[in-house]
């Protein structure tokens, strides 16, 4: 087999056989086949696409390019949860404790993120002393002792991947609808679960700005999990304004806290329940929609999820009293209010734009290597929909210098429309594929 052929194939509008998939990922891993000949099936699938049995071998070949976890000796059902972000996204934080609580064993790999905030590793560090340097044996000795343990994603999970998506990165080949599905199933597969719970984002502030293409990549990422035996759901939500109120590391775990103690904001408490209970009828702990809300909205009321957090958080050496007393939590020395210019509705908040406040503030990372600020971000005052009168708090501003402070408030003030007529509300959950 030669690349030559399989370039020439994809070009020309041709279906890529298992073999000639496999040839190239495997070849690629290896470093035998060069980026410039990648490069270039990269831009060939891009123009010509790929058949749905194309992307689900691609998804294998990635997902058994390296370590392929093996979680058969936790207990339950597996089910692991994935987003593909947005502003202010702390919902793995709330999540993975609820559905703990209610008997959903919760062993989960998570990242870093480039971004407007850090991942969620980077939140959980929050809590002093925090690690996520576990073991194999570690991380599955906690879930079936405590039921939740989260670890970083090792560099050998669906190393083909990682090439592939640096290379896609500088190549403009990210925005295939099949590339991106198969790139987040690959990782989600060799994560090793036994069902999948997706909530893909749509909005300003999300990957997929487009309801339509939310639905596509939605369907596609489906359809990959059940072709590859594992019961896959996918949460279409909103992510045209920020989740919840607050946008920044240390701010995101003491919203998460808030939600897990009953004081949590609406929107992001019903993604976490809605998210929650298909994480629960996957899983088997539930039957019927209603009942598993019940579930959640029980260990919420009851203080089980809390205190399965904290029980989290001391297993992995961190500060379990700041899940009681967040103000042991990172705090920043300047919190001053962003006012509003004028009265109104708040009609638009550019959900992006608020990201960039928070990487402006230093909360989030622009390159792999960069420093974060855990303490700082925003805390929203106001939502879309809201009122407000001139000079009132439109937003609470954490930051650690005045000179970044100054840039993310100006930049606030712009991405926030303020009218006199009341915006259309938007639904939180558009649909739910699966
Ligand atoms: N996230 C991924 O993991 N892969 C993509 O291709 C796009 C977003």
């Amino acid at each position: 087999m030669r690349m030559y052929d399989i370039i020439l194939k994809k070009r020309n509008g041709g279906e890529l056989s298992k073999e000639e998939i496999n040839f190239f990922v495997e070849g690629y891993t290896r470093g035998e086949i060069p980026d410039y000949q990648v490069s270039a099936l990269m831009m060939a699938i891009y123009f010509r696409k790929m058949t749905k049995g194309e992307t689900l071998a691609l998804t294998m070949a990635m997902a058994g390019s390296g370590e392929q976890l093996d979680l058969s000796m936790i207990q339950g059902v597996k089910v692991d949860k994935h987003s593909t972000g947005g502003v202010g996204d702390k919902t793995s934080l709330a999540l993975a404790p609820m559905v703990a609580a209610c008997g959903i064993p919760v062993a989960k790999m998570s990242g870093r993120g480039l971004g407007h905030t850090g991942g969620t590793i980077d939140k959980l560090e929050s809590f002093l002393g925090f690690t996520t340097g576990l073991t194999s044996d570690k991380f599955i000795d906690n879930v079936n002792r405590i039921g939740i343990a989260i670890m970083g994603q090792t560099a050998d999970l669906a190393p083909a991947d990682k090439k592939l998506y640096a290379l896609r990165d500088v190549t403009a080949t990210v925005d295939n609808m099949s590339l991106i599905a198969s790139s987040i199933m690959s990782k989600k597969l060799a994560a090793g679960a036994d069902a999948i719970v997706l909530d893909v984002k749509t909005g300003s502030g999300a990957f997929m700005k487009r309801e339509q293409d939310a639905r596509a990549l939605a369907e596609e990422m489906v359809e990959i999990g059940r072709n590859a035996g594992r019961k896959t759901v996918a949460v279409i939500s909103d992510m045209d304004q920020p989740l919840g109120y607050a946008v920044g590391n240390a701010l995101e775990v003491k919203e998460a806290i808030d939600t897990l103690s009953g004081k949590g904001p609406e929107d992001f408490v019903e993604l976490c329940i809605t998210l929650g209970s298909q994480m629960l009828l996957v899983g088997g702990k539930a039957s019927l929609e209603a009942e598993a809300r019940e579930m959640l909205r029980g260990v919420i009321a009851d203080g089980s999820a809390l205190r399965k957090f904290a029980e989290f958080v001391e297993a992995q050496g961190g500060d379990k009293e700041a899940v009681y007393r967040p103000e042991r939590l990172p705090k920043a020395q300047i919190v001053r209010a962003i006012s509003a210019p004028r009265s109104g509705y708040v009609s638009r908040i550019v959900c992006d734009e608020v990201g960039l406040c928070s990487l402006i503030l230093g909360g989030g990372r622009e390159r792999k290597d960069s420093a974060i600020d855990l303490a700082v971000g925003l805390v929203l005052c106001r939502k879309v929909g809201d009122y407000v009168k001139e000079g009132e708090p439109l937003a609470i501003l954490h930051a650690n210098e005045e000179k970044r402070a100054l840039e993310a408030e100006e930049r606030y003030l712009s991405a926030c429309t303020i009218t006199e007529t009341i915006p259309k509300p938007k639904p939180l959950i558009k649909t739910i594929i699966g």
